[in-house]
Order: structure tokens, then C-alpha cells, then sequence
């Protein structure tokens, strides 16, 4: 199935260059077919990868892609945190549909784990923000990360699979935990108790696919397996590199080695995913934006509401300025160019290839959230094409308008576009 023009990949980043929601889960769907392991190393339950086969539906937060290949080993690196709850619900629900989990998940002791003090934590400090809201998923991400980064609060998935570890940590930072949301938030105090009860017995679940990854990772690398890596959430949406403070709590296009322990060299291609459009969810600028009937058109095409909240995608134009920036941050080496079929029918579409900020203009994608607030994109025009690309099944038979606003994408991005999705299923694929 996997077409031969993509033999040179070797080992593989998979990362979203825009705000999300690009289309990674059906790209690490298709090429692992052709990997033997699949490893998520960022984010958490924030992630929402949503793939298509045959009529089947699949929704994952937590779980690669590529756990719907059996002969794909699908790995949850340290670098991810984990809500217990919803990976077991995920589980479940995979093998509802299925999928053979048993053999194929193994997920790292070192990974911390999401608690119901995180999601409360981030639902209040979002209620109480107001006007300054992230928009964050309510999944607890970020409280999570902090406590990693804090250490003495944090609880790893190793520490699930020890009573005496837990009971060490639990009670103690439950108890600091109460004092700071009744003060901040006047929130009832938790009960560490049925907490501990409830955890432990997610740890148990979890036996069986909890392991060191670390070495499993570099054992395979040694073997000369092949190895492709799903990034969760995107370059737009990196702690560092992001439109801050408008991003997640993950470093989402530059921390694989930090969330696998490989180091770069293990990485031989790195693909960035990009939708033919942009959305965004949540707060944050968005310079290309088309909050109009054009977005809205674009929304209602592309089906594009969340897969993980449900809320409706902000919708604009391609955005070169800032693809530049995030192709130029990951050292993506191709493109996989999503959801082109949304397009078909429009007359006029745009490209973003600068901004101009306060009367100056710019093709450099600073990431600085109110400076970005204050970009007007400076647009290339294109033709549309009015054909159905649906059925296309070669690059050549995409219609000329088509091919040309992906040179165009290609000219002003500078990388080569690797491959074309025209559908949401497998076969709605071409690679150029
Ligand atoms: P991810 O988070 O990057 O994995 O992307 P999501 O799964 O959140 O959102 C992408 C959505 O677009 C999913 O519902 C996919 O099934 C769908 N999709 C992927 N590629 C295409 C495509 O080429 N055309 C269309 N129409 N839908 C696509
Ligand atoms: P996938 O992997 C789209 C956004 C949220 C919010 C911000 C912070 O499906 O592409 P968080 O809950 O992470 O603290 O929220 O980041 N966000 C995503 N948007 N797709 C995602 O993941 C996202 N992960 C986080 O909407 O604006
Ligand atoms: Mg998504």
C-alpha cells in the first residue's frame, strides 16, 4: 500500500507545522504499514487523531496511530503524560472496534501521570481567567507538566505500580494541593483516599504494557527496526516555539529526543503535516484568519470541529509565513500537503506570504503573540479548480490549478511536497 517513492524516508518524525489537527493521525495510519514500531513522545489527552478505514471510525488521544497495524509495536514514550483513566477508556474502546492491543502497546514507567487535581486545576484557572483565557482542552496538560517540572509533586506511572510509593506521595500533595485551590479557587477539598484506591487499580490495568521504553527504543534503533514518531499537537502550539502564552505545555515539534531518550541522530526524515487551509482552536492569533463566510464555509467542508472537545475550528487561509518557520524549527524535510479536497469549488484562494506589521513588512514568522496580533497578511492570489479530486489516484490527475497552488505552497515554504491527501481514507492518498 505504501507507495515505493517513499522507500527513502528510513526512520520518521510525523510533526503538525500549524495549530493542530493537520491530518498526523491518518499519515502515521498509512506509513506504518511499513514501520515496525510507532512511538508518541508529547503531549497527552489533549491530542485528538481521528483515522478513517473503510468505514470504521477511530478516535485516539493517547494510543499511536499505528496501533491499527498489528505488526506495528505502538509505543507511549516518557515524554507524554498520561491520564490513566482515559488511556484505559481508549483501550477499551479500541478493542470494542477490534484492535488487537494486547501485544502491540507498551507505554514508559517514566511517564507522569494526569490526576484529577491537574484537570480540576486547569478548568478553574481557566474559568477565573476570563478575558485571558488559553482555551486550553480541560484535560490537565499543563498543571501536569508544572508538577514534572516542580518534582516533589509530581507522580509518574512507576509510582502506580508500588503501593508504598504512592502512599508516600499521594496524601502529601493532595493535602497542598487543597490548600492552594481553596485559596485561589474556594474549591472543596479532594480526598486522597478513593484517589489512591482509584490509581492504584489503573496501575494494575496497566501492568502488562508499562515498561522501560527507553531501552526499548534503543534496542530496536540497534536491530535497525523502523521506527516512525507521531507528534501530538503542533510546532504553532510549542511551549517554546508557539504563539506563547497561546500554547500547550509540550515542546511539540523539537523535544523527540527529550521524549524518547534517542538521540536526534536515530531520526532520519522528518515530515511535516499541513493542512491546505489553517484552523486553530482555542485562543491566540491567527493572522490569516477568515472569521466570515468564507471560514465558515471552510469549517463546514472540512468538518472541522474537535476531536477531543467538540468546539468548532477557527478557519482562515495557508499561512507560508509561518509553515517557513515551523518547517525551518523541525528541519522538515517534506511536506504531507491534507485535506485539498476542502478546497475544490473555491474561485479565488489565498496565500499568506507576509505580514505587515505597523506599516512594515515581513516574511519572518516572529512568534510573539501580541506582535502576531498585529499582522496583516499579505496575500497571493490563485485560481481554484471546480473538479471533484476525491477519485484522484496519481498526482497527474490533480487539475492544474491544483498542482499549482501546491508549487506555489512548495516555492514559498521551500521544501518538497512529499504527499497529497485528497480524502480522509487510506487509498485518497498521492505522493509526488
Ligand atoms: P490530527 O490531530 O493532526 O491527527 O488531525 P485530526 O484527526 O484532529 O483532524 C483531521 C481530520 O481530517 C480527521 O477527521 C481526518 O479523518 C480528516 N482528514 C484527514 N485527511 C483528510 C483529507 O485529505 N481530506 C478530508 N476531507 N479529510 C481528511
Ligand atoms: P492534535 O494532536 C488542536 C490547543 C488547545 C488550546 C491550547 C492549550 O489533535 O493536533 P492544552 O489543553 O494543551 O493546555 O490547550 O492548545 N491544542 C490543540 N489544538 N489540536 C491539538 O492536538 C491540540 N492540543 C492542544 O486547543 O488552544
Ligand atoms: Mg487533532
Amino acid at each position: 500500500m505504501l507507495p515505493g517513492a517513499l522507500n527513502d524516508l528510513g526512520n520518521t518524525s510525523i510533526v503538525g507545522l500549524q495549530w493542530g489537527d493537520e491530518g498526523k493521525g491518518k499519515i502515521v495510519d498509512l506509513l506504518t504499514e511499513e514501520f515496525d514500531l510507532a512511538v508518541r513522545w508529547n503531549g497527552g489527552s489533549n491530542a485528538g487523531h481521528s483515522v478513517k478505514v473503510g468505514d470504521k471510525k477511530y478516535a485516539f488521544h493517547l494510543i499511536p496511530s499505528g496501533i491499527l497495524r498489528p505488526d506495528c509495536i505502538s509505543v507511549i514514550a516518557n515524554g507524554v503524560v498520561i491520564d490513566p483513566l482515559k488511556l484505559l477508556e481508549e483501550i477499551d474502546q479500541l478493542i470494542t472496534q477490534g484492535v488487537k492491543i494486547e501485544d502491540n502497546l507498551r507505554v514508559s514507567t517514566n511517564a507522569h501521570v494526569v490526576l484529577p487535581y491537574h484537570k480540576l486545576q486547569d478548568q478553574l484557572g481557566e474559568q477565573k481567567a476570563a478575558g485571558a483565557k488559553i482555551g486550553t482542552t480541560g484535560r490537565g496538560i499543563g498543571p501536569c507538566y508544572a508538577d514534572k517540572a516542580n518534582r516533589s509533586t509530581a507522580i509518574r506511572l512507576v509510582d502506580l505500580l508500588d503501593d508504598a510509593r504512592l502512599k508516600e506521595k499521594l496524601p502529601r500533595i493532595v493535602a497542598e494541593k487543597n490548600v492552594i485551590f481553596r485559596a485561589l479557587y474556594n474549591a472543596d477539598p479532594l480526598d486522597w483516599q478513593p484517589m489512591f484506591e482509584q490509581y492504584r487499580s489503573c496501575g494494575e490495568q496497566l501492568r502488562p504494557f508499562i515498561t522501560d521504553t527507553t531501552k526499548l527504543l534503543h534496542d530496536a534503533w540497534h536491530a535497525k527496526k523502523r521506527i516512525l514518531f507521531e507528534g501530538a499537537n503542533a510546532v504553532l502550539l510549542d511551549l517554546d516555539h508557539g504563539t506563547f502564552p497561546f500554547v500547550t505545555s509540550s515542546n511539540c515539534g523539537t523535544g523527540l529526543s527529550v521524549g524518547t531518550g534517542l538521540p536526534g541522530r536515530a531520526v532520519n526524515s522528518t515530515l511535516g503535516v499541513v493542512k491546505a487551509y489553517s484552523t486553530r482552536v482555542g485562543s491566540g492569533p491567527f493572522p490569516t484568519e477568515q472569521d466570515n463566510a468564507t471560514g465558515n464555509l471552510i469549517r463546514e467542508r472540512g468538518h472541522e470541529y474537535g476531536t477531543t472537545t467538540g468546539r468548532p475550528r477557527r478557519c482562515g487561509w495557508i499561512d507560508a509565513v509561518a509553515l517557513r518557520y515551523t518547517a525551518a524549527i523541525t528541519g522538515a524535510t517534506g511536506l504531507c500537503i491534507m485535506l485539498l479536497d476542502v478546497l475544490s469549488g473555491f474561485d479565488e484562494l489565498k496565500i499568506c506570504t507576509a505580514y505587515s506589521i505597523r506599516g512594515a513588512t515581513t516574511d519572518w514568522f516572529g512568534s510573539d503573540a501580541l506582535e502576531l496580533a498585529q499582522a496583516q497578511p499579505v496575500y497571493e492570489s490563485l485560481p481554484g479548480w471546480t473538479e471533484d479530486i476525491t477519485k484522484a489516484t496519481s498526482y497527474n490527475d490533480l487539475p492544474p490549478n491544483a498542482k499549482k497552488y501546491l508549487d506555489t505552497l512548495e516555492r514559498h515554504i521551500g521544501v518538497p511536497v512529499r504527499i497529497v491527501s485528497v480524502g480522509p481514507a487510506r487509498h485518497q492518498t498521492l505522493t509526488k
